[in-house]
């Protein structure tokens, strides 16, 4: 089948997370058409077991192909950690990107000693896709994997900065940073997960300003970009546009999904899908 440069990139997320990977996505690739899907019914996904995630996973990449979309991309961690393999298995005409192997280059990229810290869902962490990603690229990498379930949460309850946000990042991250001579801690942080971008800010008071911070949003978008111009798919014209649905709630989606995506959601906006 032959996917004109006028067809739509598909993205998709176990909810409103994912935005964040569209925002970054629709900043490289200001002229394309977006259909994204969050399947905010079965949220969250991090908690759940790799056989469920790969399931959801694959029903909404499924549901996406019925777009027409020349791209797939996986944004959550959790299901590109333990889905991606199925969903490529199964969307085979079409590139399918994930947010894990992006991530794990520009970490790699960044660490000069090569100690690197992962935060992400437990079943992110537990799946150890971002670990193995990162070995592969250095034999000599050490990962620190933390799983920091509770900035889900924050990021959703908008509580991304304050005392409550520096409690639970200091609660999952000090351990990691700090008391620790300046040698043997890591010198570098993957955001491995969609939500945690939004507590950026308090992650970095927490972990220091030597430290450099990864966010697989930035790095996937540059990654999708550079595969839709390698194989001759990026749209040349044409002033972007975005359709989004989600398996339930519209109205919570666009309250919170607003934030993520840095712009208001009308609920009317928003689109209902059974999967
Ligand atoms: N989107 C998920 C991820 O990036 C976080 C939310 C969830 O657990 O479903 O792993």
């Amino acid at each position: 089948m032959k996917h004109p440069r006028e067809a739509p990139i598909g993205v998709f997320d176990s909810g409103v997370g994912g935005l964040t990977v569209l925002k970054a996505l629709a900043a490289q690739l200001p002229r394309e058409r977006f259909v994204y899907l969050g399947d905010t019914a079965r949220l969250p996904y991090g908690t759940k077991s790799p056989e469920t995630v790969a399931r959801y996973a694959l029903q909404a990449a499924e549901r996406l192909a019925q777009y027409g979309v020349k791209c797939l991309v996986v944004a959550c961690n959790t299901a590109s950690a333990v889905g991606l393999a199925v969903v490529s298995e199964r969307i085979r005409d079409v590139p399918v990107i994930g947010v894990i192997e992006p991530g794990a280059e520009a970490a790699c990229q960044a660490s000069r000693s090569g100690h690197i810290a992962v935060i992400a869902t437990e079943g992110t962490v537990r799946g150890g896709a971002y670990q193995d990603a990162i070995v592969r690229r250095r034999s000599d990498a050490r990962v620190s994997a933390v799983p920091a379930q509770l900035f889900v949460a924050l990021a959703e309850e908008g509580l991304c900065a304050g005392p409550i946000a520096q409690g639970i990042a200091r609660h999952y991250l000090e351990p990691l940073f700090d008391s620790r001579a300046r040698s043997s801690r890591p010198d570098t942080l993957v955001l491995g997960c969609t939500h945690f971008p939004m507590l950026a800010d308090t992650i970095r008071t927490v972990a220091g300003p030597d430290v450099s911070i990864v966010d697989s949003a930035e790095t996937t978008a540059r990654y999708v970009r550079r595969t839709l111009e390698a194989g001759s798919l990026a749209a040349e014209s044409g002033e972007g546009s975005l359709r989004l649905m989600a398996t339930d709630a519209p109205e919570r989606f666009a309250r919170i999904g607003g934030r993520f995506l840095e712009r208001p959601i009308r609920p009317h906006e928003v689109e209902l899908v059974d999967l």
